[in-house]
């Protein structure tokens, strides 16, 4: 609900803000974003302003209808982005780190499935002078193309979008998921590996795995000690039925039984190599 409770919470910023309460100034959100990329072992880091960004990268319409119906979006789209990382980097997954210390990652493979793009620009304002959550500048965020896929509701990302962005990292998704990579693993079964797909596909971006990936979960490399694989499987797939408080969305509509059997595989082949 990350967003939704943004703007909920925008909302009342201003009310607060106009009764001369409780919002303090912060620091603005850099305007410039750090870019890093690897080749080779060799890293490279350099800040770049969002000027710099679009006419390096390309800027396009972002399609999207949320939160605001009738806005105009533009930006960067992640794919136009990867392109021009790969100038100076190999990779196949971007990383996006926000001002908090959260981290999405976006597989090439979804990127280049979905149009979604670095916010720079709504309704020709820059959102880096909105203000907004508790009096902190929203900053860029990623915004998914709902208008054209409304499925993507349903993905990771739905009610996730990464804001205060200030880094993009691009990564070899097997080296960023260091010792939770069993890809290449001699002893990985083909349940595993396509467990692993899952896992980066669905649930990475709000949970760990041996420590990487996001924090808004608990690391399920370790959680999965928890569940019996039946048990696992109804949890994920409408985890408010169980809980009605969970934060979790459910997974019913996307990942098939035999999907959320082999992402219990995997974990467990974490859990006790
Ligand atoms: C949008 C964020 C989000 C996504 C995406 C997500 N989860 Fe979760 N998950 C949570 C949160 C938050 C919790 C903590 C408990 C709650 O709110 O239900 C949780 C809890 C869990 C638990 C219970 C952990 C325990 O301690 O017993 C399991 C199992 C789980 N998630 C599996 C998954 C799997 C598998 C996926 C991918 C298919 C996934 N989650 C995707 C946010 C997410």
């Amino acid at each position: 609900m990350r967003f939704r409770a943004l703007i909920f919470v925008a909302g009342l910023g201003i009310i607060f803000s106009l009764s001369g309460c409780l919002i303090r100034e912060t620091a603005p959100v850099n305007a410039s974003l750090l870019i890093t990329t690897t080749q080779e072992a060799s890293v490279k880091n350099m800040f770049v302003t969002v000027a710099e960004l679009e006419s390096s990268a390309g800027v396009s319409p972002i399609d999207t209808d949320w939160p605001f119906e009738k806005a105009h979006y533009e930006g960067v789209l992640l794919k136009d982005l990867v392109r021009w990382m790969r100038k100076t980097g190999e990779g196949d997954a971007l990383v996006v780190h926000c001002r908090d210390g959260f981290r999405a990652v976006f597989p090439l493979e979804f990127i280049q499935k979905y149009p979604a793009g670095l916010v720079t620009k709504v309704n020709d304002k820059r959102p880096h002078r909105w203000k907004s959550y508790k009096g902190r500048e929203m900053g860029f965020y990623v915004a998914l193309p709902s208008k054209s896929f409304p499925e993507l509701n349903d993905s990771q990302y739905g009610n996730f979008w990464p804001w205060q962005v200030q880094g993009l990292e691009l990564v070899k998704l097997s080296l960023f998921l260091g010792r939770a990579d069993l890809s290449s693993n001699p002893r990985a079964t083909a349940s595993i590996r396509e467990g692993q797909k899952a896992f980066v596909a669905q649930c990475i971006h709000c949970h760990e795995a041996l420590g990487q990936g996001g924090d808004k979960g608990p690391d399920l490399s370790k959680a999965v000690a928890n569940h019996a694989e039946d048990s696992f499987v109804k949890y994920v797939k409408n985890p408010k039925a169980l809980y009605p408080n969970s934060q979790m969305p459910g997974f019913e509509r996307v990942l098939s039984d035999q999907k959320l059997k082999s992402i219990f595989t995997y974990l467990n082949a974490l859990a006790k190599p």
